[in-house]
């Protein structure tokens, strides 16, 4: 089975890439199943149940989240309601929302598990001790587990990439909105990437308005940062082939579409 993992979507120019793209790429790769990342895609901030309806209507089969859960308040009316909805597991107990959730294939499922890192990011729970009991209890039911893990460090998402192999089909990293080059298979069968990267606006930083970037850089003082709304854009994504008998992954495949690096069908 293959699944198409598009990375942080941010703000009205990131879903419009979605709406944009996503029949493209389904058409060019057939997934079959399509998860987005979702945590920036409310003005960079969050997501409201318009968005979240949004990407299922658009194609996506589930929608994960990240250190942005909680920034647009309107997910408290809806998210125990919405079913394909996944935040960092990691976040404390009581908590609204779900870290793990299961989606049906056929006759079978995957699960789609969603953690946070801890390194120069906000205090949560360890996020390898949780990932470790959702992924014995997932393993009761598939062998197909896809985990995004949101984290701002290289180290300990590979950390997680290599504590995970053998035992979940994918590790793939976000929250940096920056790509990496090194999706690979770990030698028990991960896949594994430390970034996918964004969607949204181009000519920005890590899809901020880049003045105001600028400006909390070289005065060293506190400056809003808002997300363009007009420009160019990106899409950051990765296919990857997984084997549902075993749950090993086989093949990843990054995806990256700006102008300078265009989308050929
Ligand atoms: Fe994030």
């Amino acid at each position: 089975m293959r699944i198409l993992f598009v990375g942080d979507v941010v703000g009205s120019m990131g879903r419009d890439m979605v709406n944009e793209y996503l029949p493209k790429l389904k058409e060019k790769y057939r997934p079959q199943m399509t998860i987005i990342n979702g945590e920036n895609a409310a003005g960079g901030r969050g997501i409201t149940e318009k968005i979240y309806r949004g990407f299922l209507e658009a194609g996506a089969q589930a929608v994960t989240l990240g250190n942005h859960t909680w920034d647009n308040k309107e997910i408290f009316d809806f998210i125990d309601g919405a079913k394909y909805l996944v935040r960092p597991a990691n976040f404390p107990e009581n908590n609204p929302g779900k870290g793990l959730i299961y989606l049906k294939y056929n006759t079978e499922e995957i699960a789609v598990i969603s953690l946070q890192g801890r390194t120069f990011m906000q205090p949560s729970d360890c996020p390898f001790e949780k990932a470790e009991q959702l992924v014995n209890e997932a393993q009761k039911r598939t062998s197909v587990i896809f985990v995004d893990f949101h984290g701002e460090a290289t180290s300990e998402k590979q950390a997680m990439g290599w504590f995970l192999d053998g035992k979940v089909s994918a590790v793939i990293g976000t929250h940096t909105h920056v790509q990496t080059a090194d999706n690979r298979i770990l030698p028990n069968g991960t896949a594994f990437m430390s970034d996918v990267g964004m969607t949204g606006p181009y000519d920005a930083i890590l899809g901020m308005e880049k003045e105001s970037v600028l400006k909390r850089f070289i005065t060293n003082m506190p400056v809003r940062f808002e997300v363009p709304n007009e420009g160019r854009t990106l899409l950051s994504a990765v296919v990857i082939d997984i084997d549902m008998k075993t749950g090993k992954a086989k093949k990843t495949e990054r995806i990256l579409i700006n102008d300078d690096s265009p989308f050929y069908s």
